[in-house]
């Protein structure tokens, strides 16, 4: 059966291949492949990680594994997901930013955090912060509406609108006030201190690198002005017996459901971090290659518009209903997953597919390489949406991995997928989105998959 049969495509599209990096060269001085890996991961990857089950590397003295099986991932991330931790060099870098927040907190304190908040992201709990990502959203429509003939950098629109959502959703109040100094202390963090550099690889973590005296005073500024939003937030007060209007309100609300401990106020600023920090970008970079993709393929595109025409103008009732831009999403993260690595450290020794992993050794788990993966995909780099809309075959389990899975799966998964399914129906709805300029645009694996610049796209009003 042809690739346009098993997913009912019409047999005069052809599947648009986007541009992706170049496989790096099966031999390479151990000082080229850490340059290319300090440039882009993804661009580090040989052909051969494209389609082998395990890949086995040393990394500084150590082992590293990065395991493309489904068996494997199962028995990292599930079955015995308490043996494998944050690396020391993901822990270095994000704590000044994120604290003890859920994203790197381990062992029991990760327990109580995660029974604590699963309450605040539910479904349901979701669809109360609707109105804030509606109202967002329209915002960024006008203002692009303001101005539909000039060329428009969606990058940073992108990052802007999911920033004003990310506070919006988290307090209430817009960001107008807030939000620029919100994003230059991430732009300030991201530019300047989140890149791993030789030393934070090589000293243990107890033994301060330079770059760590850096963000411990990046860490002090941006505690002082997490406070500070708190504060106000708290001045505004509650929704005495409505019901909570924002992810703060929620938040404060949780009790562990087995010991009924709130968090302290410490431990808020922390989790109000890790929230902004870890939803906000992934969802923009996510927006942004959907967009970039829909520019590429005028036809799927079409598809997009008709559905959101179809279902009432975009009403936030018919979310459920937008199968097709839904499908356009998850095809986006399958070629394109926001975050592309998912990295461990063993704490004790393991056997995981025939491999022996010590203590401290690395293991990896690399969606980009799954999700590209030539034993697991049917035209691996090419953009069919038609992959994930319902009737089609589903993806096995452990090979599209977008959230991660298992006890740590991202727990803002839900939010994400309403928030940009959202965004992308009502942006597509409004504006038919061309490139201006393109030249192909690459992905960089850096924390997330970034572009490798910021094309500009204009927008016609539909
Ligand atoms: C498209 C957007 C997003 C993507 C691709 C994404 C992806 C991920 C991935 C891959 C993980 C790690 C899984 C692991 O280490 O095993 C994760 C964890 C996490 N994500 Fe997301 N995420 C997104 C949006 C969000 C949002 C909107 C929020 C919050 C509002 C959020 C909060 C978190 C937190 C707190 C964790 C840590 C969970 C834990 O360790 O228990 N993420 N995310």
């Amino acid at each position: 059966m042809s690739i346009a049969e098993a997913y009912e495509m019409p047999p005069a599209h052809q599947p648009l291949v986007p541009p992706y990096p170049p496989r790096a060269p099966d031999s390479m001085s151990t000082l080229s492949r850490l340059a290319a890996i300090r440039n882009s991961t993804i661009g580090s990857w040989t052909q051969q990680a494209y389609e082998d089950d395990v890949i086995r590397g040393r990394f500084f003295g150590r082992n590293s594994f990065i395991f493309n099986t489904p068996d494997a991932i199962r028995h990292v991330l599930i079955e015995n997901y308490e043996n494998y931790t944050r690396t020391p060099a993901g822990i270095r870098v994000l704590r000044p930013m994120l604290g003890e927040g859920l994203l790197l907190a381990e062992g029991r304190a990760w327990k109580h955090q995660r029974r604590t908040l699963a309450p605040a992201f539910t479904p349901r709990a979701v669809m109360t912060l609707l109105p804030h990502m509606v109202s967002a959203i329209d915002e960024t429509i006008a203002t692009l509406d303001a101005r539909h003939d000039t060329p428009v950098d969606l990058r940073e629109v992108m990052q802007r609108m999911t920033l004003e959502i990310a506070g919006r959703t988290m307090f209430s109040f817009g960001m107008a006030r807030h939000g620029a100094a919100l994003r230059d202390f991430v732009m300030e963090y991201g530019n300047r201190l989140a890149r791993p550099h030789l030393l934070d690889l090589l000293l243990p973590l107890g033994w301060p690198s330079p770059q760590d005296i850096s963000r411990a005073f990046f860490r002090r500024r941006w505690t002082r002005f997490v406070q500070a939003l708190i504060a106000e937030r708290r001045a505004a007060g509650k929704s005495e017996g409505a019901p909570p209007r924002d992810l703060f309100e929620l938040m404060v609300a949780a009790r562990d459901p087995e010991t009924g401990v709130a968090f302290t106020d410490a431990q808020l600023g922390d989790q109000v971090a890790t929230m902004i920090l870890a939803g906000h970008e992934t969802t923009a970079t996510a927006l942004f290659w959907a967009l970039y993709l829909l520019a590429l393929d005028p036809a799927i595109q079409d598809e997009v518009a008709a559905e959101v025409r179809d279902i009432a103008a975009n009403s936030t009732a018919g979310l459920d209903r937008l199968a097709f831009t839904r499908a356009v999403i998850d095809e986006t993260m399958r070629l394109y997953p926001p975050a592309f690595l998912i990295a461990r450290a063993a704490a004790g020794p393991d056997t995981v597919a025939g491999m022996q992993v010590a203590p401290k050794d690395v293991v990896l788990i690399a969606p980009w390489l799954l999700h590209r993966h030539e034993k697991i995909w049917p035209e691996p780099n090419a953009f069919i949406p038609a992959r994930f809309l319902p009737g089609a075959p589903p993806p096995d389990r452990f090979a599209y991995l977008p959230f991660g899975v298992g006890p740590r799966v991202c727990i803002g998964a839900h939010f994400a997928i309403v928030e940009a399914t959202l965004a992308l129906a009502r942006i597509v709805g409004h504006f038919r989105v061309d490139l201006e300029d393109r030249s192909p645009v690459m992905p960089v694996g850096v924390v997330t998959t970034q572009p490798d610049r910021s094309p500009l796209f204009r927008l016609t009003r539909r």
